[in-house]
């Protein structure tokens, strides 16, 4: 193949994997792909206690000044082109100016979704409502035949959003965070299973995955 012919590969590939992604909605967010300009947000929202204790401790700490750039430009989007991760800012569908948290797919083995909220908008069900549809993106979009989590087993709101959501627990170790080294649990659940926990018909969660 010529040099021109795989410079246009590359192209193609780039382009079809931000294709993939789009933006979408459930009952009350808006899902945006993640864009450079995300940034400054991130950088607002995203260096609290609160939020990053039990986050891997490859997250600098304390959180640097470009932080937030540097995670948009020379991490995430670079993989989104690459299709090995796919990254929305989270919105109010009522605020649809304001991003106010992040939610990732990933490729691997281990840990296949990450996701944090900004403090004021904790605890009202919309990180389960926001897994809930990237459930089903992985799923039926992406097609892929299983999800797995890790998070540390003192992460109560990350904890409980596998629980209810149908995940299994199949096992536990010990993972390096930001707050030190920590008891951690591994989540799964395969296509079967979410199609399942789904059709249910009785938790509210599902209003993320119409
Ligand atoms: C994890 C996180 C995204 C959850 O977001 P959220 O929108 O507040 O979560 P939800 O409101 O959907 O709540 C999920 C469940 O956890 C429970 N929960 C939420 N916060 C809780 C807390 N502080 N203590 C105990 N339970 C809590 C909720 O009651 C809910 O369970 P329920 O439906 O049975 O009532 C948010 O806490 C966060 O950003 N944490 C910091 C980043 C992080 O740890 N990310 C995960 C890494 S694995």
């Amino acid at each position: 193949m010529g040099h021109t012919a795989i410079l246009a590969d590359s192209w193609i590939t780039r382009w079809y994997n931000l294709l993939m992604m789009r933006e979408c909605t459930t009952e009350r967010l808006l899902l945006r792909p993640l864009e450079i300009d995300d940034a400054a947000r991130i950088q607002q929202h995203f260096p609290h206690w609160e939020i990053v204790r039990y986050l891997p401790n490859q997250v600098s700490w304390p959180y640097p000044p470009d932080g937030a750039l540097h995670f948009c430009r020379d991490v995430a989007l670079p993989k989104m082109e690459r299709g090995e991760e796919w990254h929305w800012t989270l919105r109010l569908r009522s605020v649809p100016e304001q991003m106010i948290g992040h939610l990732n797919l990933m490729k691997g083995e281990e840990d296949n979704r990450g996701l944090w909220l900004g403090l004021p908008w904790q605890g009202q069900g919309l990180m389960s409502e926001a897994c809930a549809w990237a459930n089903d993106f992985w799923f039926e979009t992406l097609g892929f035949p299983v999800l797995r989590v890790t998070k540390a087993a003192a992460n109560i709101a990350s904890r409980r959003i596998s629980e209810k959501q149908g995940m299994r627990l199949i096992g536990t170790m010990e993972r390096d965070y930001i707050s030190g080294r920590l008891p951690t649990e591994a989540w799964e659940i395969t296509a079967e299973e979410w199609r399942a926990w789904k059709n249910r018909g009785d938790d509210p969660d599902r209003r993320g995955s119409g």
